[in-house]
Formats: structure tokens, sequence, C-alpha cells
């Protein structure tokens, strides 16, 4: 206790030292975010000092301790009574990421607990909770002893982060979300890992995004960040991998919450878009290998392939919506997720070839119909949203359908066509296909 005082009085000093360039000890971590829980750390403090690690960063260990020093500020659950190994999925944050909806059942009827907690949209990029929500009655604010028996149950539950995990974060990424101090490595890595190291679980597998609808902008700043959350996460005592995925264009074909939903269902079917099946099936195979269930990609791969095409991964998702207090039927009938009733569509200018899909253009255009939110307090749209009818490198004739805006008052929908018409880019030449799947990184 003599040591956090005498730590807080030198608040200033600290402010400073890191401003300066230097390091800040474990103590004097721990010191600041203890003081910014109990209030002798002043909110312009806090920012400042995140001003100050923006531009000087923190090294590997002073990342530690403040990711450890978050994950303490609040809860940290113990999930032991469980005997299977429990693995969670975090991205980044992309346009069209449904990947969570459908990644998590299946993983669930491989073997695996998957004790999921997952954010709302904000900005660009949507939210797992919105989504989810889209489906009638879906409930993700269980507390932590529903949460408990339903993993005990069936394996898996989608949920939000619950109020007294790492509240340290929550509170300081809402100074950074106001001060431009969102964009830096170790404040990411932090910020991630201290809610994720107090769920109680084994492992982690990450996607981190790269890309124009991506925080990270360029593959070396995102492998930084990759490497970063791999380092400290193992450091803090999990087997933690990424996968470093491109967020150049949309994944699947629908941005908005009940279009995203639906078409994460269709995965479980065994149909749905190519694109986001592949990018699914890689974290599952991931997440398996995480799990110590497969040793191999090829028999995880396998492993994963049958979920989906015995119906496990369907039953799997039936039981949870059911738990969840969502209608189940949903699940096998995915186009009964209600739409917007507003409607307009799109068309090609002109022939060639679809060379751009621009991510956070329609991410945005997708918010401006009333499926996102800027600020926390707004409400969504789940009907809102975008439906592209057309993938990059895909050929087209003038006139052809490129997307359908979907939202619930007509005034929103000419200037979201526009936007989104300029959002997709067609010429002459075929453009040279992309990996979605950039590389791995493990220890
Ligand atoms: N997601 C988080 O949870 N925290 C960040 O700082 C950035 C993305």
């Amino acid at each position: 206790m003599a040591g956090t005082k005498r730590h807080l009085l030198a608040v200033p000093e600290l402010i400073a030292r890191k401003r300066e360039g230097n390091r800040l000890s474990d103590k004097d971590i721990q010191a600041l975010i203890a003081g910014f829980m109990n209030g002798s750390v002043a909110d312009y403090q806090m920012s400042a000092l995140a001003m100050a690690i923006y531009f000087r960063g923190l090294d590997f260990d002073e990342t530690v301790a403040m990711t450890l020093a978050m994950r303490d500020s609040g809860t940290v659950l113990s999930l032991d009574e469980l005997d299977a190994p429990k693995v969670d999925k975090h991205s980044t944050g992309g346009v069209g990421d449904k990947v969570s909806i459908c990644l998590a059942p299946i993983v669930a009827a491989c073997g695996v607990t998957v004790p999921m907690m997952s954010g709302r949209g904000l900005g660009h990029t949507g939210g797992t909770l919105d989504k989810l929500e889209a489906i009638p009655g879906f409930r993700v604010d269980l507390s932590v002893r529903e949460f408990r028996a339903q993993l005990r149950k069936i394996g898996c539950a989608l949920i939000g982060q619950t109020g007294d995990l790492a509240p340290a974060d929550k509170r300081l990424y809402a100074l950074r979300d106001v001060t431009g101090t969102v964009e830096s490595i170790p404040l990411i890595t932090s910020s991630i890992l201290s809610k994720k190291l107090a769920e109680g679980i084994d492992a982690l597998v990450l996607d981190v995004k790269v890309g124009r609808g991506a925080f990270m902008k360029t593959e070396p700043d995102a492998r930084d960040l990759a490497r970063s959350l791999v380092r400290v996460g193992t450091l803090a005592g999990k087997r933690v991998s990424a996968l470093l995925t491109d967020m150049n264009s949309p994944i699947g074909y629908t941005i908005g919450n009940a279009l995203e939903t639906s078409e994460a269902l269709e995965i479980l079917h065994g149909e749905g878009p190519d694109d986001l099946r592949h990018l699914t099936y890689e974290l599952a195979v991931e997440m398996l290998r995480a799990a110590g269930i497969a040793q191999t990609k090829a028999r995880a791969l396998r492993r994963v392939e049958l979920a989906v095409s015995s119906g496990d991964a369907l039953q799997k998702m039936r039981q949870i919506v059911g738990a969840q207090g969502g209608d189940p039927a949903v699940v096998d009938a995915p186009d009964r997720l209600a739409l917007a009733r507003r409607r307009s569509t799109i068309r090609a200018t002109k022939a060639g070839y679809v060379t751009e899909l621009d991510p956070l253009e329609l991410g945005h255009t997708s918010m401006s119909l009333g499926a996102g939110r800027s600020r926390s307090e707004d409400a969504v749209d789940w009907g809102a949203g975008i439906r592209l009818r057309v993938k990059r490198g895909d050929e087209v004739r003038e006139g052809d359908p490129l997307a359908t805006l979907y939202a619930s008052r007509s005034a929103l929908l000419e200037p979201a066509a526009d936007r989104a018409a300029s959002a997709i880019r067609i010429a002459k030449r075929r453009p040279a296909p992309r990996d979605r799947i950039i590389a791995t990184i493990r220890r």
C-alpha cells in the first residue's frame, strides 16, 4: 500500500518519464492502473500517458506488466472445473466478419469447449453480439453462473464481456477512442489480452486483420501486432497463435447483422461463400491444434469437415440458440431472419472485372443504412445492411447488379447507394487473386 502511495504521488513524473522515452517499472505500471481504477489517477493523466505510450511505445516487459495489471483490475475467471480444453478466438475486427457465429459451434462439435466472449460493433466494423441479437430472443448477457452451466452442458456459449472482466481496459479504451491513441501496438496488445486472459481459457487463436478495412493498414504493422500478442499471451501462460488475414475486401457477400448471421448459418449447412468457409475452417483447424485435439493440419481439417457434413455443428448451434433464448428454427431456415423492407440495387455502369470492393467505404455505408453505431449508446437496425452480388475478380456486364442495400427508411438509401457505388470499382483487366490467409504466427 505504501509503495502504491509513493508511486501515485509521482504520476506527473511517470508520464514525463515515458514522454522522454524511458522505461516504467512493473511497480510503476501496477500503481498507475490501480490509481486509475481508484480515481487517484485522473482521466486526463491516463490520456496523457496513453499519448506518451503512443509515441514512445512500451517494451516487451512493460507490455506484459500493463496486460497483467489490466487483467487483474477485475475478476479473473477460472473454468478449471471443465475437463475439455477451453479455446477462444478473437478477431481484431473487419467488415463482413461473421466468422465467430459459424466457427464456435463447429469447434465445439469437435470436442473443444468454446467460451466465446465477443464485442459490439463500433465504427465501420460490425460486432458479433449485434449479429447474434438479430436472432429473435437471443440473449448475449448471460450471468457468469449461466455461462458456466451452459459451457458444462453444451460446451459453447456466445456472450458479451461481463462488466467486471478487465474493467481498466474498458475505461482506458474509452479514453483512447477519443484521444487518438487507439493505433498503438502495445496498447492494443494489453487491451485485447487483458480481457482474454481473464476468461478462464487455455488457448487463444487470434485473427489479426490487415488492410484497408482493418486497424492495421500495413503487413509489417500487422505482423508486429500478431507477434506482440503471441509473445505476451504465451508469457502469461496461454497457448496463443495468430493468423494474419487480408481485410482489403469484405468477408462473404453480406454486411449487416441479420444478413451476416444468415450467411454464417449457411456455412453450418455446408453452403455459403467459399471465402467465408475457408477462413472459418483455417481458424477452426488452428483452434483444434491449440486444444491438442489434432496434431496435424490434415487431421484437424478432416475433423472440421466431418463436424459440418455430419450435421453435428448444426445441432450444436440449435442447442446454443435454444439455451440462450433464441428461436432455434432460425438455424434451419436462416432466411427467416427479418431484413429491412426498403431496398435498392446498384448496377454496373460499364462492363469489366470487379477489381476493388473497398471494405472501409462499404462498412461505413452499411453503418449509414442503420446497421452500425457511431456511439456506443446508439441502437442498431438488425435488418439493415448490404448484400454484395459480386466478388473481387468477377466479370460483369453493364447493368449487372453489384449490390442490394437494405434500410428501414427510403431516405437512407439514396446517399448510401452513391457511396456503395463508389466503393465498387470495375476495370478492364481481371485483378490478380489475393489469398485471405497471409501467414500463421506461432511462438
Ligand atoms: N480491440 C480491442 O479490444 N482493443 C484495442 O485496443 C483494439 C481493438
